[in-house]
């Protein structure tokens, strides 16, 4: 199904020379992807969080750039590696381009950065319908700094209600064209799966790879908060990977469920850090 990818389309290029973001040259393309996929009532909301810092956060989010420009979040799990979403890499394949920025609060802070050495996607991801959205990448130097916080695993399931936090460099307001560039944070509750899986029948089908948070016309994630974590008392228990508009009336954000994929994510990491 093309329109999921569409519903990213800012953290997926609309065009293969596409440059995100910075570029405003790409931006009338963009609205019109955007207006194309969009009703104007889904366009109508913002994040509904607060500006941070990555300190206040505990120093584990990342940005990730590909060519300079800023595409997606990630979450630091150990000094080598970062956890982001399968579908930040759709059309960016060149490994070397890609590089992992920690520490960083606004978006041009220069931070910490690492080059990249390999990245795993889950051999399940699937663009259609966004099964499986996670990827695990190897850094080639450690990410050591006293500024630089990591997150586990998720632990348990958690109850619907409970509130979890997640942060980005993402959209406050679907107008805008590119990343913003002081980090925001915002809690959301998670929802119940099988409400979630309803509301956005027919038109996505949601798998069990999947689970929703947020409040419906107040808080989400938005475009380019993809890959970040969702946070649960340090532990990172959802990846933002979806939802059609943002903080929209109808549909929540669609996450990555760590509880579903933490074997994925642990045997990746072992192949990895064996290649060191
Ligand atoms: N796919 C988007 C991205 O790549 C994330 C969208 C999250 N949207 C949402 N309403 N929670 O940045």
């Amino acid at each position: 199904m093309q329109r999921l990818l569409l519903l990213c389309l800012l953290a997926a290029p609309p065009t293969s020379t596409a440059v995100l973001g910075q570029d405003l040259n790409q931006t009338i393309d963009v609205r019109k992807l955007a207006a194309a996929v969009q009703s104007p009532g889904f366009q109508s909301r913002v994040v509904g969080g607060e500006v941070t810092t990555n300190a206040r956060l505990g120093g584990y989010l990342i940005a990730l750039r590909y060519e300079e420009a800023f595409i997606c979040g990630g979450s630091l799990l150990h000094e080598l590696i970062v956890l982001t979403a399968a579908h930040c890499f759709l059309g960016r394949v060149k490994i070397s381009s890609w590089l992992a920025v920690g520490s960083a609060s606004k978006l041009n802070d220069r931070g910490i950065q690492r080059e990249v050495k390999e990245v795993i996607k889950s051999a399940q991801f699937r663009e259609d319908d966004m099964n499986m959205d996670v990827a695990i990448l190897l850094l080639k130097k450690p990410m050591r700094h006293r500024t630089l916080g990591k997150l586990v695993l998720c632990k348990k399931h958690l109850v619907p209600g409970t509130e979890l936090r997640v942060s980005g460099w993402g959209l406050t307001n679907p107008n805008e064209f590119g990343p913003q560039k002081l980090l925001r944070t915002v809690t959301v509750p998670i929802v119940d799966k099988k409400i979630c899986r309803a509301s956005y029948l027919p038109t996505v089908q949601l798998t069990d790879s999947m689970f929703c948070a947020g409040v419906l016309g107040k808080k989400d994630a938005c475009t380019f908060d993809s890959g970040g974590p969702l946070v649960y008392k340090n532990q990172v228990c959802g990846i933002v990977s979806f939802g059609i508009g943002c903080a929209s009336k109808r549909y929540y954000g669609v996450y990555t469920d760590i509880m579903y994929v933490k074997p994925f994510i642990e045997q990746s990491i072992k192949v990895l850090l064996a290649k060191r």
